[in-house]
């Protein structure tokens, strides 16, 4: 089956468009331009434009600290459309005592971010360092206890605002051991791992569920042992959708960096870069390039993440490690990150993939009469599978994707001969989202079903699983 290639990020609404137009209307505007089906290729001016025409999302770590510097902000604002918090979901933050909790720098990101149409990764829930005092004091069931409420909390508190979190971090030790890290969570008992996939699952069943961690950007021990954590995972059945790769580089890069992206991809499992940033020196630009090549090359690696915004906001002092320096200007290493991003291959599926079922959005019975509903069925490649745009329509078998005028909430989906009316338009979101022009409703697989056959409904936009698709 074609690998599948997530469809994310419009570009930033330019704005002065937002002062003139009402939000609706600009949204509709810039991802009915944005809405690239086969064929439509156009370059990104910036980061976030460049990855959403290569489906991908192109996010930065940020700190709310730094919110009130407007040359800060304007690159955010210009270049992002994903964020991460650098610090403020960390457990420190969240629960800095046992059971108080303090979301409101988090809130903080979260909003910005839903305000300018970028989608959120979560980081992180569990990770051996920056604990809370009371956290690194507890030991056995006691923390235990104490690690999966913690993820019940934060995950249920971000529920249906995050895309990925990064649910455990750095849990395997460096080194040749492939064992896992020492850590008063480990000493829990070696399935404290799969017990946080497990509440991060049942707390937001539509966010994406990653372990991540660093040293792992070629294929060696500590990746491999993470590997097969990841295949005993899905052989077992534990929640498990992404795996994070920090790429904290130095001055070379693995060879068989893109490999091992692949091989995790292979698992069935998304790949994220997720924390990138690399020395400064001759080679860094092409390091930034040679990463943005491989996540392009890896249908299943969905996007980037770099680990600050300029150099002098970095985590990495002196190395001068990202895309802007310290007056905000481009780096060479910036201008190699988009020319990478706007070079190659557009995606080219016409099917429209559902992400929590995996399965394709389906004119039931391949019927070509009006009203025909919509269904969610295994992908293939007949014609009742593929869509075309036109304009803001979705073309399948010669009609159009049709919401019944006005539908309320629950109404479901069906073709139509084409009118060109609102309730035939519809528009592509940051997160992968598709709503109605007519109704701002959003396609929904009706009760989360994800069997062959269930419903294709209209339902308030929440970004869960089950609203978001995915070309293929
Ligand atoms: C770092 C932050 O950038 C710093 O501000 C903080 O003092 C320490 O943590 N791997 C991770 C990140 O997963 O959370 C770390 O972030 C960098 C290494």
């Amino acid at each position: 089956m074609t690998e599948l290639i997530h469809w994310s990020g419009p570009p930033r609404r330019p704005w002065r468009a937002r002062r003139i137009l009402p939000p609706l209307a600009v949204a509709l505007l810039t991802a009915g331009m944005t809405l690239a089906f086969a064929g439509t290729a156009n370059a990104g001016t910036t980061l976030g434009t460049a990855a959403a025409e290569k489906g991908r999302y192109f996010g930065a770590a940020v700190g709310t600290y730094k919110f009130s510097d407007s040359t800060y902000m304007s690159i955010v604002n210009r270049e992002f459309n994903s964020l991460v918090a650098e610090n403020e979901m960390k457990w420190d933050a969240t629960e800095p005592q046992r059971g108080v909790f303090n979301y409101s720098a988090g809130d903080r990101i979260v909003s910005h971010a839903r305000a300018n149409g970028m989608s959120v990764r979560g980081h992180t829930l569990l990770w051996h360092a920056q604990q809370p005092g009371w956290a690194q004091n507890l030991s056995g069931s006691d923390l235990r206890n104490a690690a999966i409420n913690h993820v019940t909390q934060v995950a249920t508190h971000f529920r249906g605002q995050i895309h990925s979190w990064d649910v455990v971090n750095e849990a395997f030790a460096d080194g040749g051991s492939g064992a896992r890290r020492d850590s008063n969570l480990q000493r829990t008992g070696n399935d404290w791992i799969e017990a946080a996939f497990r509440a991060a699952r049942a707390a937001d069943p539509g966010a994406k569920l990653c372990y991540n961690d660093y040293n792992t950007d070629g294929i060696n021990p500590k990746s491999t042992a993470i590997y097969n954590m990841v295949r005993d995972f899905k052989a077992r059945g534990v929640p498990i959708d992404c795996v994070g790769f920090q790429s904290h580089l130095g001055t070379t890069l693995s060879s068989d960096y893109q490999a091992n992206l692949q091989r995790f991809a292979d698992l069935g499992v998304d790949v994220q870069i997720t924390e990138l940033d690399v020395t400064q020196g001759a080679n860094q630009a092409n390091i930034y390039a040679a990463v943005t090549r491989a996540c392009l090359a890896v249908s299943r690696c969905t996007g980037i993440t770099v680990w600050g915004v300029r150099d002098c906001d970095s985590w990495r002092g002196g190395d001068n490690a990202l895309l802007f320096d310290c007056a905000g200007n481009r780096k060479a290493a910036y201008t190699a990150v988009l020319d990478t991003l706007n070079g190659g291959a557009t995606p080219t599926g016409n099917r429209l993939r559902n992400d929590a079922s995996g399965r394709c959005l389906d004119v039931n019975g391949a019927s070509t009469a009006n009203g025909t509903q919509m269904i969610i069925w295994d992908c293939h490649t007949a014609a009742n599978q593929q869509f075309t745009q036109n304009g803001r329509a979705l073309q399948v078998m010669g009609k159009c994707l049709d919401a019944p005028p006005s539908a309320a909430a629950g109404t479901r989906v069906q073709i139509w001969d084409c009118s060109g009316a609102a309730n035939q338009q519809w528009v592509v979101n940051g997160n992968g989202t598709i709503s109605n022009a007519q109704t701002g409703l959003c396609l929904d697989i009706n009760g989360a079903s994800t069997a062959n056959g269930s419903a294709v409904i209209v339902w308030s936009c929440h970004g869960g699983a089950n609203q978001r698709w995915t070309r293929a």
